[in-house]
């Protein structure tokens, strides 16, 4: 796969949540990731397949009540809340998105959950923990936005304690793009590059970690951009006001153009990867 012509900054990402933000909470209300559909004629809607995917996640964590999760990439912090909420664990979640952090906070204070989930800002890419320090850790769907996954998973591998358990969804590549159609995509949601299933094993055992599971989600997901359009034209007036005509225009042109490169060429994958009880990166 070649490179595309302009990498984000983790600076840029978190422009782009403080800015998009209300875009996100328009369409998808408090969830910003993909919905897990059983199949194509599951009739769920969008948040009850956001959810799903969310309560696949905390199934794969594995977390007991009192332990603690790294969450790496919280958005505005609800997938944390409901973590928290359904094992009786606490989480500490990161954001590069400034605006984010507050709202996740607020969010957490006003379901009672700020003793067991706090929000701060920090970079996925040096993550200010000591060694050891996290019982598990997720990155739910963030990874995608971030300059070196190798260095991304080497820290969450330095954090966590050892048996602890790493939870991880990403977007993959499953046939090339043409350059221009993969520039589109990634330049559109402020991603940084995109890495295909089969080449996660070797990025996860670069890390020191086990990998325990790598599923292939693709069916389960695809309606997401397709149904996420289909959002954008319900909800036209408000993001109209929100944004302008320009930005809608622009968005009523990409998401069937991405619906279509996400039929035809991409992927979505969750896995499950542990640090080994005796750790050496
Ligand atoms: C697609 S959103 C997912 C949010 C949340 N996990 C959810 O499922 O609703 C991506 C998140 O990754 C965060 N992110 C991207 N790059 C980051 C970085 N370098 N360090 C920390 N967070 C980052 C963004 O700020 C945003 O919160």
């Amino acid at each position: 796969m070649s490179e595309q012509q302009y990498l984000p900054t983790p600076t840029d990402v978190g422009r782009f949540y403080d800015q998009m933000g209300p875009f996100f909470a328009i369409l998808w209300g408090e969830n910003i990731h993909y919905g897990y559909w059983h199949g194509p004629d599951d009739p769920s809607s969008d948040a009850e397949a956001q959810e799903r995917l969310t309560d696949l996640m905390i199934d794969y964590t594995r977390l007991q009540a009192g332990q603690q999760l790294l969450d790496v990439g919280c958005g505005t912090g609800w997938p944390a809340i409901r973590l928290a909420q359904v094992t009786g664990g606490k989480v500490l979640g990161i954001t590069i998105s400034q605006t984010q952090v507050q709202q996740a906070n607020e969010r957490a204070r006003n379901a009672h959950m700020n003793d067991q989930v706090q929000f701060q800002h920090a970079d996925a890419m040096q993550l200010p923990f000591e060694a050891n320090s996290f019982d598990a850790a997720w990155a739910f769907e963030s990874i995608v936005h971030m300059p070196d996954r190798g260095q991304v998973l080497c820290e969450i591998a330095r954090v966590l304690r050892p048996g602890g358990r790493l939870v991880l969804t990403d977007i993959v590549e499953t046939t090339p793009m043409a350059d221009e159609q993969r520039n589109f995509f990634l330049t559109s949601f402020m991603l940084n590059s995109l890495t295909t299933l089969e080449h996660y094993p070797h990025l996860i055992r670069q890390a020191g970690l086990d990998l325990e599971k790598l599923r292939d989600l693709k069916t389960n997901t695809q309606p997401t951009i397709a149904r996420l359009n289909e959002a954008l034209l319900h909800k036209a007036v408000a993001i109209r006001d929100q944004y302008g005509p320009e930005l809608l225009a622009m968005m009523i042109q990409s998401l069937p153009v991405f619906a279509i490169l996400q039929r035809e060429h991409l992927s979505y994958i969750i896995l499950v990867a542990r640090k080994p009880v005796t750790f050496s990166a």
